[in-house]
Protein backbone atom coordinates (compact mmCIF):
# COMPACT_ATOMS: atom_id res chain seq x y z
CA UNK A 1 0.00 0.00 0.00
CA UNK A 2 1.30 3.36 -1.14
CA UNK A 3 0.70 6.66 0.90
CA UNK A 4 1.58 10.48 -0.22
CA UNK A 5 1.99 13.44 1.40
CA UNK A 6 0.95 16.66 -0.52
CA UNK A 7 0.65 20.28 0.03
CA UNK A 8 3.60 20.69 2.57
CA UNK A 9 4.76 24.02 3.07
CA UNK A 10 8.32 22.74 3.60
CA UNK A 11 10.33 19.02 4.47
CA UNK A 12 12.54 19.79 7.10
CA UNK A 13 15.62 17.53 8.29
CA UNK A 14 15.81 16.08 5.01
CA UNK A 15 19.05 14.01 4.07
CA UNK A 16 20.29 13.09 0.70
CA UNK A 17 22.75 10.97 0.28
CA UNK A 18 24.98 11.88 2.97
CA UNK A 19 25.77 9.01 5.54
CA UNK A 20 23.59 9.38 8.88
CA UNK A 21 25.92 11.77 10.18
CA UNK A 22 26.27 13.34 13.84
CA UNK A 23 25.47 16.57 13.69
CA UNK A 24 28.15 18.88 15.49
CA UNK A 25 29.67 22.34 15.81
CA UNK A 26 27.98 24.79 13.07
CA UNK A 27 26.67 21.85 11.38
CA UNK A 28 24.02 21.22 14.01
CA UNK A 29 22.69 24.55 12.52
CA UNK A 30 22.22 23.40 9.21
CA UNK A 31 19.64 20.99 7.71
CA UNK A 32 18.12 20.77 4.04
CA UNK A 33 14.51 21.79 3.21
CA UNK A 34 12.23 21.34 -0.03
CA UNK A 35 10.09 24.06 -0.15
CA UNK A 36 6.25 23.20 -1.23
CA UNK A 37 6.95 19.54 -0.98
CA UNK A 38 5.12 15.76 -1.16
CA UNK A 39 6.43 12.47 0.31
CA UNK A 40 5.75 9.28 -0.91
CA UNK A 41 5.92 6.34 1.53
CA UNK A 42 5.32 2.40 1.31
CA UNK A 43 5.41 -0.27 3.48
CA UNK A 44 6.53 2.18 6.16
CA UNK A 45 9.31 3.66 4.71
CA UNK A 46 9.71 6.97 2.89
CA UNK A 47 10.59 5.69 -0.48
CA UNK A 48 10.36 9.17 -2.03
CA UNK A 49 10.06 12.88 -1.92
CA UNK A 50 10.51 16.59 -4.21
CA UNK A 51 8.43 19.96 -4.83
CA UNK A 52 4.23 19.76 -5.94
CA UNK A 53 6.22 21.53 -8.63
CA UNK A 54 7.85 18.32 -10.34
CA UNK A 55 5.28 15.87 -8.56
CA UNK A 56 5.16 12.97 -10.92
CA UNK A 57 1.69 12.05 -10.52
CA UNK A 58 -0.51 8.92 -9.67
CA UNK A 59 -0.68 5.63 -11.49
CA UNK A 60 -3.40 4.73 -9.50
CA UNK A 61 -5.52 7.06 -7.03
CA UNK A 62 -7.24 3.60 -5.65
CA UNK A 63 -4.55 2.26 -4.33
CA UNK A 64 -2.96 5.23 -2.65
CA UNK A 65 -4.06 6.66 0.60
CA UNK A 66 -3.79 10.67 0.59
CA UNK A 67 -2.27 12.55 3.23
CA UNK A 68 -2.80 16.28 2.58
CA UNK A 69 -0.54 18.34 5.08
CA UNK A 70 -2.55 21.36 4.06
CA UNK A 71 0.23 23.44 4.25
CA UNK A 72 2.08 22.50 7.47
CA UNK A 73 5.53 21.47 7.89
CA UNK A 74 7.24 17.70 7.83
CA UNK A 75 9.59 17.26 10.13
CA UNK A 76 11.24 13.74 11.21
CA UNK A 77 9.64 12.54 14.62
CA UNK A 78 11.18 13.43 18.00
CA UNK A 79 14.12 10.61 19.03
CA UNK A 80 13.52 10.88 22.60
CA UNK A 81 16.52 9.08 23.85
CA UNK A 82 16.76 9.29 27.59
CA UNK A 83 12.80 9.06 29.57
CA UNK A 84 11.67 7.36 32.83
CA UNK A 85 8.42 6.93 31.53
CA UNK A 86 7.86 3.92 33.24
CA UNK A 87 6.89 4.75 37.11
CA UNK A 88 4.08 4.56 39.40
CA UNK A 89 2.02 7.82 40.57
CA UNK A 90 3.69 10.92 41.16
CA UNK A 91 5.47 13.23 43.48
CA UNK A 92 3.40 16.48 43.48
CA UNK A 93 3.82 16.52 47.06
CA UNK A 94 7.43 17.14 47.05
CA UNK A 95 7.55 19.98 44.30
CA UNK A 96 5.46 21.63 46.90
CA UNK A 97 8.27 20.45 49.36
CA UNK A 98 10.66 21.97 47.03
CA UNK A 99 8.66 25.32 46.81
CA UNK A 100 8.54 26.27 50.16
CA UNK A 101 12.25 25.53 50.28
CA UNK A 102 13.57 21.68 50.62
CA UNK A 103 16.08 21.24 47.74
CA UNK A 104 16.03 17.77 45.93
CA UNK A 105 18.71 16.40 47.46
CA UNK A 106 17.18 16.85 50.87
CA UNK A 107 14.18 15.88 49.28
CA UNK A 108 16.34 12.32 48.53
CA UNK A 109 18.15 12.28 51.84
CA UNK A 110 14.23 12.29 53.84
CA UNK A 111 13.49 9.19 51.98
CA UNK A 112 11.55 11.08 49.00
CA UNK A 113 12.21 10.87 45.61
CA UNK A 114 13.42 8.03 44.18
CA UNK A 115 12.84 6.11 46.84
CA UNK A 116 9.39 7.30 47.13
CA UNK A 117 8.35 6.40 43.84
CA UNK A 118 10.56 3.09 44.23
CA UNK A 119 8.03 2.04 47.08
CA UNK A 120 4.66 2.88 44.90
CA UNK A 121 6.50 0.80 42.60
CA UNK A 122 6.87 -2.59 44.63
CA UNK A 123 3.42 -1.83 45.66
CA UNK A 124 1.78 -1.72 41.92
CA UNK A 125 1.49 -5.31 39.71
CA UNK A 126 3.12 -5.08 36.30
CA UNK A 127 -0.68 -4.71 34.66
CA UNK A 128 -1.37 -1.83 36.51
CA UNK A 129 2.36 -0.69 36.00
CA UNK A 130 1.80 -0.78 32.73
CA UNK A 131 -1.66 1.11 31.85
CA UNK A 132 -0.29 3.55 33.77
CA UNK A 133 2.85 3.82 31.38
CA UNK A 134 1.03 3.47 28.55
CA UNK A 135 -1.42 6.37 28.87
CA UNK A 136 2.36 8.85 28.76
CA UNK A 137 3.19 6.73 25.99
CA UNK A 138 0.33 7.35 24.11
CA UNK A 139 0.37 11.33 25.00
CA UNK A 140 4.04 11.28 24.10
CA UNK A 141 3.51 10.05 20.61
CA UNK A 142 0.41 12.65 19.88
CA UNK A 143 2.88 15.41 20.66
CA UNK A 144 5.74 13.99 18.05
CA UNK A 145 7.55 11.49 19.45
CA UNK A 146 8.85 8.50 17.31
CA UNK A 147 11.67 6.93 19.29
CA UNK A 148 12.03 6.54 22.80
CA UNK A 149 14.32 5.42 25.14
CA UNK A 150 13.00 3.86 28.81
CA UNK A 151 14.84 3.31 31.77
CA UNK A 152 14.49 0.83 34.85
CA UNK A 153 15.35 2.04 37.52
CA UNK A 154 12.67 2.52 40.39
CA UNK A 155 12.80 -1.35 41.26
CA UNK A 156 15.88 -1.02 43.32
CA UNK A 157 15.49 -4.93 43.74
CA UNK A 158 15.71 -7.76 41.18
CA UNK A 159 11.81 -8.38 41.12
CA UNK A 160 10.96 -5.12 40.23
CA UNK A 161 13.60 -3.99 38.66
CA UNK A 162 12.68 -7.05 35.84
CA UNK A 163 9.30 -5.90 36.73
CA UNK A 164 9.53 -2.76 34.93
CA UNK A 165 11.89 -4.11 32.04
CA UNK A 166 8.97 -6.06 31.42
CA UNK A 167 6.52 -3.05 31.12
CA UNK A 168 8.99 -1.92 28.77
CA UNK A 169 9.54 -4.73 26.36
CA UNK A 170 5.30 -4.67 26.87
CA UNK A 171 5.17 -0.78 25.18
CA UNK A 172 8.22 -2.25 22.95
CA UNK A 173 5.56 -5.08 21.74
CA UNK A 174 2.23 -3.09 21.84
CA UNK A 175 3.15 0.38 20.31
CA UNK A 176 4.86 1.45 16.90
CA UNK A 177 7.32 3.57 17.49
CA UNK A 178 11.12 2.07 18.32
CA UNK A 179 11.43 1.63 21.53
CA UNK A 180 14.61 0.85 23.32
CA UNK A 181 15.33 -0.23 27.26
CA UNK A 182 17.82 0.50 29.72
CA UNK A 183 18.94 -1.32 33.23
CA UNK A 184 19.33 1.52 35.77
CA UNK A 185 19.17 -0.50 38.63
CA UNK A 186 22.20 2.18 40.15
CA UNK A 187 19.73 4.84 40.37
CA UNK A 188 19.94 5.11 44.36
CA UNK A 189 20.45 2.54 47.09
CA UNK A 190 17.82 1.47 48.57
CA UNK A 191 16.73 1.57 52.27
CA UNK A 192 18.02 -1.25 55.00
CA UNK A 193 21.02 -2.63 52.48
CA UNK A 194 24.58 -1.14 52.63
CA UNK A 195 25.92 0.36 49.43
CA UNK A 196 28.56 -2.15 48.35
CA UNK A 197 25.63 -4.96 48.81
CA UNK A 198 23.98 -3.56 46.65
CA UNK A 199 26.16 -3.00 43.94
CA UNK A 200 27.33 -6.75 44.32
CA UNK A 201 23.53 -7.64 43.68
CA UNK A 202 23.62 -5.68 40.65
CA UNK A 203 26.73 -7.08 38.98
CA UNK A 204 25.92 -10.64 40.32
CA UNK A 205 21.98 -11.04 39.86
CA UNK A 206 20.65 -8.11 38.34
CA UNK A 207 23.04 -7.85 35.27
CA UNK A 208 23.25 -11.68 34.47
CA UNK A 209 19.65 -12.24 34.46
CA UNK A 210 18.67 -9.26 32.83
CA UNK A 211 21.26 -10.27 29.95
CA UNK A 212 19.78 -13.80 30.17
CA UNK A 213 15.85 -12.60 29.55
CA UNK A 214 17.49 -9.91 26.87
CA UNK A 215 15.21 -7.25 28.58
CA UNK A 216 17.69 -4.46 28.00
CA UNK A 217 19.90 -2.27 25.29
CA UNK A 218 22.11 -0.33 28.06
CA UNK A 219 23.03 0.05 31.19
CA UNK A 220 22.97 3.43 33.07
CA UNK A 221 24.25 4.62 36.36
CA UNK A 222 23.31 7.73 38.27
CA UNK A 223 26.47 9.18 38.83
CA UNK A 224 26.38 11.94 41.08
CA UNK A 225 27.09 12.99 44.66
CA UNK A 226 25.08 11.02 46.98
CA UNK A 227 24.43 8.36 44.55
CA UNK A 228 27.15 6.49 43.30
CA UNK A 229 30.66 7.41 42.78
CA UNK A 230 33.34 7.59 39.52
CA UNK A 231 35.00 4.28 40.80
CA UNK A 232 31.05 2.22 41.31
CA UNK A 233 30.07 3.54 38.38
CA UNK A 234 33.19 2.21 36.74
CA UNK A 235 32.57 -1.03 38.43
CA UNK A 236 28.86 -1.33 37.60
CA UNK A 237 29.12 -0.89 33.57
CA UNK A 238 32.30 -2.71 33.65
CA UNK A 239 29.70 -5.79 34.55
CA UNK A 240 27.04 -4.62 32.31
CA UNK A 241 29.54 -4.71 28.98
CA UNK A 242 30.98 -8.23 29.68
CA UNK A 243 26.76 -9.02 28.81
CA UNK A 244 26.85 -6.41 25.99
CA UNK A 245 25.23 -4.00 27.94
CA UNK A 246 26.59 -0.65 26.72
CA UNK A 247 26.99 2.29 28.53
CA UNK A 248 24.83 5.55 29.18
CA UNK A 249 25.15 7.84 32.34
CA UNK A 250 23.75 10.16 34.09
CA UNK A 251 26.64 12.33 35.04
CA UNK A 252 27.29 16.25 36.05
CA UNK A 253 23.29 16.93 36.97
CA UNK A 254 24.04 17.62 40.78
CA UNK A 255 27.84 18.19 40.42
CA UNK A 256 31.24 17.57 38.84
CA UNK A 257 30.82 14.45 39.67
CA UNK A 258 33.30 12.74 37.57
CA UNK A 259 30.56 11.12 35.57
CA UNK A 260 32.04 12.68 32.04
CA UNK A 261 35.28 11.14 32.58
CA UNK A 262 34.02 7.81 33.32
CA UNK A 263 31.42 8.04 30.28
CA UNK A 264 34.46 9.11 28.05
CA UNK A 265 36.77 5.86 29.49
CA UNK A 266 34.14 3.66 28.88
CA UNK A 267 32.76 5.13 25.24
CA UNK A 268 29.54 5.49 26.77
CA UNK A 269 27.01 5.87 24.02
CA UNK A 270 26.24 8.80 25.62
CA UNK A 271 26.58 11.15 29.24
CA UNK A 272 23.23 12.61 29.97
CA UNK A 273 22.50 15.63 31.90
CA UNK A 274 25.39 17.82 32.31
CA UNK A 275 24.49 20.85 33.71
CA UNK A 276 28.21 21.17 35.74
CA UNK A 277 30.57 21.18 32.88
CA UNK A 278 33.68 22.71 32.68
CA UNK A 279 35.95 23.26 29.85
CA UNK A 280 38.14 20.53 31.01
CA UNK A 281 35.49 18.16 30.26
CA UNK A 282 34.50 19.59 27.09
CA UNK A 283 37.71 18.61 26.08
CA UNK A 284 37.57 15.38 26.81
CA UNK A 285 34.24 15.23 25.01
CA UNK A 286 35.71 16.36 22.16
CA UNK A 287 37.74 13.68 21.67
CA UNK A 288 35.61 10.84 22.08
CA UNK A 289 32.50 9.36 20.65
CA UNK A 290 30.07 9.96 23.74
CA UNK A 291 27.34 11.85 22.53
CA UNK A 292 26.33 14.71 25.08
CA UNK A 293 22.93 14.79 25.84
CA UNK A 294 21.18 17.60 27.40
CA UNK A 295 17.92 17.61 29.36
CA UNK A 296 16.35 20.80 29.67
CA UNK A 297 13.55 20.39 31.23
CA UNK A 298 14.85 18.97 34.47
CA UNK A 299 16.93 22.19 34.98
CA UNK A 300 13.81 24.51 34.43
CA UNK A 301 11.88 22.25 36.70
CA UNK A 302 14.30 21.88 39.51
CA UNK A 303 15.68 25.18 38.86
CA UNK A 304 19.28 24.52 38.09
CA UNK A 305 22.14 26.03 36.13
CA UNK A 306 21.40 25.32 32.74
CA UNK A 307 24.32 22.99 31.12
CA UNK A 308 26.71 24.98 29.16
CA UNK A 309 25.35 24.39 25.71
CA UNK A 310 26.47 27.16 23.70
CA UNK A 311 30.53 26.75 25.03
CA UNK A 312 29.70 22.96 23.40
CA UNK A 313 28.83 23.59 20.01
CA UNK A 314 31.42 26.09 19.56
CA UNK A 315 33.61 23.30 20.72
CA UNK A 316 32.38 21.24 17.87
CA UNK A 317 30.59 19.11 19.77
CA UNK A 318 27.12 17.14 18.79
CA UNK A 319 24.14 17.63 21.56
CA UNK A 320 20.88 15.64 21.45
CA UNK A 321 18.22 16.84 23.48
CA UNK A 322 15.64 14.87 25.53
CA UNK A 323 12.70 15.33 28.31
CA UNK A 324 14.03 13.25 30.80
CA UNK A 325 10.29 12.40 31.66
CA UNK A 326 10.22 11.45 35.41
CA UNK A 327 7.99 11.95 38.37
CA UNK A 328 10.99 13.57 40.02
CA UNK A 329 12.78 15.97 38.30
CA UNK A 330 10.85 16.76 34.94
CA UNK A 331 6.67 15.14 34.79
CA UNK A 332 6.88 15.67 31.09
CA UNK A 333 8.02 14.14 27.64
CA UNK A 334 6.82 17.00 25.92
CA UNK A 335 9.86 17.05 23.17
CA UNK A 336 8.12 20.50 21.73
CA UNK A 337 8.55 22.71 24.59
CA UNK A 338 12.16 20.85 25.34
CA UNK A 339 12.99 22.51 22.50
CA UNK A 340 12.14 25.81 23.61
CA UNK A 341 13.65 25.58 26.46
CA UNK A 342 16.94 24.72 24.64
CA UNK A 343 16.12 27.90 22.89
CA UNK A 344 15.20 30.22 25.18
CA UNK A 345 17.61 29.46 28.27
CA UNK A 346 21.07 27.52 26.18
CA UNK A 347 20.39 30.15 23.53
CA UNK A 348 20.59 26.99 20.94
CA UNK A 349 18.96 28.23 17.29
CA UNK A 350 15.36 26.97 16.79
CA UNK A 351 17.35 24.48 13.94
CA UNK A 352 20.36 23.32 16.19
CA UNK A 353 17.60 22.38 19.06
CA UNK A 354 15.27 20.52 16.26
CA UNK A 355 18.72 18.37 15.07
CA UNK A 356 19.47 17.56 18.48
CA UNK A 357 15.83 16.58 18.95
CA UNK A 358 15.98 14.17 15.62
CA UNK A 359 18.96 13.27 14.12
CA UNK A 360 21.08 13.47 17.67
CA UNK A 361 18.66 11.52 19.50
CA UNK A 362 18.50 8.89 17.02
CA UNK A 363 22.08 8.77 17.02
CA UNK A 364 21.89 8.82 20.81
CA UNK A 365 19.30 5.12 20.84
CA UNK A 366 21.53 4.11 17.96
CA UNK A 367 18.93 4.83 15.54
CA UNK A 368 20.55 6.87 12.81
CA UNK A 369 19.85 4.24 10.40
CA UNK A 370 16.41 4.04 10.54
CA UNK A 371 15.29 7.39 12.26
CA UNK A 372 16.13 11.15 12.79
CA UNK A 373 15.94 12.28 8.94
CA UNK A 374 13.77 12.13 6.31
CA UNK A 375 15.61 10.46 3.76
CA UNK A 376 14.55 7.62 1.17
CA UNK A 377 14.72 4.41 3.06
CA UNK A 378 14.05 5.19 6.73
CA UNK A 379 10.93 5.00 8.67
CA UNK A 380 8.09 7.08 7.45
CA UNK A 381 7.72 8.46 11.43
CA UNK A 382 6.68 12.16 10.91
CA UNK A 383 5.40 15.32 12.52
CA UNK A 384 3.07 17.28 10.08
CA UNK A 385 2.28 20.68 11.55
CA UNK A 386 -0.49 22.83 11.59
CA UNK A 387 -0.61 26.00 9.44
CA UNK A 388 2.25 27.94 11.65
CA UNK A 389 4.12 30.50 9.68
CA UNK A 390 7.43 29.50 10.25
CA UNK A 391 10.14 27.11 11.67
CA UNK A 392 11.29 29.22 14.34
CA UNK A 393 7.63 29.26 15.45
CA UNK A 394 7.77 25.91 17.00
CA UNK A 395 10.51 26.76 19.83
CA UNK A 396 8.54 30.54 19.79
CA UNK A 397 4.72 29.13 20.68
CA UNK A 398 6.15 28.26 24.19
CA UNK A 399 3.62 25.53 25.49
CA UNK A 400 1.56 25.57 22.90
CA UNK A 401 0.32 22.34 20.46
CA UNK A 402 2.00 22.58 16.50
CA UNK A 403 1.30 19.13 15.96
CA UNK A 404 -1.77 18.36 13.08
CA UNK A 405 -0.50 15.10 12.69
CA UNK A 406 1.11 12.45 13.78
CA UNK A 407 2.66 9.23 11.03
CA UNK A 408 4.08 6.58 12.29
CA UNK A 409 5.47 3.56 9.88
CA UNK A 410 3.52 5.48 7.02
CA UNK A 411 0.07 5.50 8.98
CA UNK A 412 -1.75 8.14 10.48
CA UNK A 413 -1.52 7.51 14.47
CA UNK A 414 -3.00 10.67 15.49
CA UNK A 415 -4.97 13.74 13.76
CA UNK A 416 -5.76 16.79 16.51
CA UNK A 417 -8.62 17.48 13.90
CA UNK A 418 -10.40 13.62 14.62
CA UNK A 419 -9.32 12.91 18.30
CA UNK A 420 -8.01 15.47 19.97
O1 LIG B 1 17.25 11.92 35.50
N1 LIG B 1 18.85 11.99 38.12
C1 LIG B 1 18.36 10.89 38.33
N2 LIG B 1 17.22 10.44 37.89
C2 LIG B 1 16.16 11.20 37.39
C3 LIG B 1 15.25 11.68 38.44
C4 LIG B 1 14.60 10.59 39.14
C5 LIG B 1 13.58 10.99 40.10
O2 LIG B 1 13.68 12.02 40.81
O3 LIG B 1 12.60 10.23 40.20
C6 LIG B 1 16.71 12.27 36.51
O4 LIG B 1 16.63 13.47 36.83
FE1 LIG C 1 17.22 10.77 33.94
Amino acid sequence: MKTIIKNIKEIIGVSLNEKNELKKGKKLNETSIIQNGWITIEDGLIVDFGTMHDWPGLDNWNTTTIIDADNGYVLPSWCDSHTHLVFSGSRENEFVDRINGLSYEEIAHNGGGILNSAQLLSQTSEDDLYNQSKVRVEEVIRMGTGALEIKSGYGLNINDEIKMLHVIQKIKNNYPIEIKSTFLGAHAVPKQISKSKYISIIINEMIPEIAKQKIADYIDVFCDTGFFTPKETEKILEAGLKYNLKPKIHANELDFSGGIEVGVKMNAVSVDHLECTSEKQIDLLKNSNTIPTLLPGTAFFLGLEYPPAKKMIQSNLPIALASDYNPGSCPSGNMAFMISLACIKMKMNPIEAINAATINGAHAMELENQLGSIKRGKKANLIITKNIPSINFIPYCIGRNIVNKVIINGKVYYDSETNY
